[in-house]
């Protein structure tokens, strides 16, 4: 797999990461097989794993997803250390609701709990979970360069943020990543310059849910213009949708999700996936129905 940039110092990583989620929230298979499909992919060569406290059931379960990475990590026999691990923080789980708290004691408390579940000294990279409407953004983002001057997390992320605000956050500590959604259903990230800001500032860009999310990625075999190009390449649907997102810019690393080893491999298969400038004008002008 080819390595792309994140900024600000931090090292490259594949353009195909991993995103924990579904290994942790609602629905999430039995420890062994997550184990499996953690190892699945780094055993295929993925060297970023994306993760946060908060994928877990409730507030009882917080960091679970963390120490399934940790002990994932331990017991694999591959170089631990060429695997970048990114977390969060910023949201809370009560009673298994999804909530902001990006309050600067909350995010301190947070990112000491995460160093405890990976079992590290110091976090890879930390990202904001996602702006919290009654903390002013600089105020949580203030926090994070804290942290990052006491050594506790190397590298500073963002996610769910705006273009302006990654321009007023770079003002107060280097970012090196922006993790915000991106795939055929939901293109804000290239509309409203994301993106695009990413690639002029040497900032990666995470694309997630990148083939659409939990429920839309379903309808991917039955949509008309991906199944016509994944049968023609002979690869999946999800394979192809990948490729479009990472097509999209230079700065893009795609950070699927999967509960099964072959789910896994298959997106770590895209990355050999070329898409023709017709395939990706095809799926540019396609509708993508969210119904
Ligand atoms: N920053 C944020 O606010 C935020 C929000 C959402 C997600 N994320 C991150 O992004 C990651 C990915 O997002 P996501 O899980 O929402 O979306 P996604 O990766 O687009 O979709 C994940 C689903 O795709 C299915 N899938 C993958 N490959 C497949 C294949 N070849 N055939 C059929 N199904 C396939 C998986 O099914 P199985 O589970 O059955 O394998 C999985 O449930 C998360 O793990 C998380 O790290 C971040």
């Amino acid at each position: 797999m080819k390595p792309r940039a994140l900024g600000a110092g931090a090292p490259a990583v594949t353009e195909v990461g991993y995103g924990g989620m579904h290994l942790s929230i609602e629905g999430r298979p039995p420890e062994a097989q997550a184990l499996r499909v953690l190892h699945a992919a780094f055993d295929a060569g993925v060297t970023l794993v994306d993760t946060a406290d908060v994928y877990c059931l409730d507030q009882h379960d917080i960091g679970h997803n963390e120490r399934l990475i940790a002990r994932a990590l331990e017991g694999w026999s591959g170089d631990r250390g060429g695997v970048l691990v990114a977390t969060k923080g910023g949201l809370a789980r009560p009673a298994g609701r999804w909530e902001n708290d990006a309050r600067p004691a909350q995010l301190r408390a947070a990112c000491e709990r995460s160093l405890g579940a990976l079992g590290v000294d110091r976090i890879d990279l930390y990202q904001l979970h996602a702006p919290d409407p009654r903390v002013p953004f600089l105020e949580s983002v203030g926090e994070l360069a804290r942290l990052r001057d006491a050594g506790k997390i190397r590298w500073v992320g963002l996610s769910n943020v705006s273009a302006e605000q990654v321009r007023e956050a770079q003002a107060v500590v280097p970012i090196a990543s922006v993790q915000n959604r991106l795939n055929p259903f939901f293109r804000e990230a290239l509309a409203g310059g994301v993106v695009r800001l990413c690639a002029e500032q040497g900032i990666g860009f995470l694309a997630y849910s990148p083939t659409g999310g939990g429920r839309l990625n379903r309808k991917l075999p039955g949509h008309p213009v991906v199944a016509g190009i994944a049968q023609r390449l002979g690869v999946s649907p999800h394979a192809v949708v990948l490729a479009w997102v990472l097509a999209q810019s230079p700065a893009v690393i795609v950070i699927p999700s999967a509960r099964t080893v072959e789910h896994a491999r298959d997106g770590v298969g895209a990355a050999s996936v070329t898409l023709t400038p017709e395939d990706v004008a095809a799926i540019d002008a396609a509708e993508f129905s969210r119904a």
